[in-house]
């Protein structure tokens, strides 16, 4: 099987939508789903559980290397397992949205999630979503869309989503956090994030997700 026909590489900004859209479609086009900031974010999780030294570099990448990590989608929702425990509610904390910078700034951490994330989508056709998915995890992919929205809708989003699980939410401080971490992704050396030069832009602002998710599949099913 080849990356370059089974792949639809989904990158954008912080609540674009991509982790709702990406799992629809996947399920539509019968594909495996791929959520690659939910490694990140397990990576963080990780180290923060074993009072890693945040600002050791060395010490970030030996614990993702030693991290046993499963992804996986269950009619219950998807399932995050660290080390044999499920972490799919704690991997999405401010506390570790706030500090996963110090990893995924860090490039034998990118490297090993890399690795990964590659033999899940050669194993599978994938719906991947992140932000170096088109650029750097699969650059072969067939079908790339960079899928954006304007700073104010994908903070009404992500406070949606807080609510929903029961968090508090603060919108000043939730429209602050997700522009910084706009800018620390966008401007990072390694893998920034940028739209692929073959990817497709759209702007989700206006759409609602049933309009996303088929305006998706029908480049998915154009593109492969
Ligand atoms: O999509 P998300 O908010 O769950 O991603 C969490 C963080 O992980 C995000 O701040 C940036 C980082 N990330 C990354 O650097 N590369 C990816 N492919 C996916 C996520």
């Amino acid at each position: 099987m080849s990356e370059a026909t089974q792949i639809v590489a989904i990158d954008g900004p912080a609540g674009a939508g991509k982790s709702t859209v990406a799992k629809r479609v996947a399920k539509e086009l019968g594909f495996a789903f791929l959520d690659t900031g939910a490694m990140y974010r397990a990576a963080t999780w990780r180290a923060l559980k074993h009072t890693i030294d945040l600002d050791d570099p060395q010490a970030l990448a030996a614990s993702t290397e030693a991290m046993n990590l499963v992804l996986e989608e269950t009619p219950g929702g998807q399932r995050v397992v660290v080390d044999g425990e499920d972490v799919a509610k704690v991997i999405r904390t401010p506390e570790v949205t706030r500090l996963i910078f110090k990893l995924d700034q860090n490039s034998a951490v990118r490297r090993s999630l890399v690795g990964l994330q590659r033999r899940f989508g050669e194993n599978q056709p994938t719906v991947a979503e992140g932000r170096d998915v088109g650029t750097v995890v699969f650059p072969k992919a067939k079908c790339k869309i960079f899928l954006d929205a304007s700073l104010e809708c994908r903070t009404q989003r992500r406070a949606e989503d807080l609510r929903k699980a029961g968090q508090p939410v603060d919108l000043d401080q939730l429209r602050a956090d997700i522009h910084e971490r706009d800018e620390k992704a966008r401007n990072r050396a390694d893998s920034p994030l940028r739209q692929a030069d073959d990817a497709v832009l759209v702007d989700t602002s206006n759409l609602t997700i049933d309009e996303v998710v088929a305006e998706l599949a029908r480049l998915a099913r154009e593109r492969l």
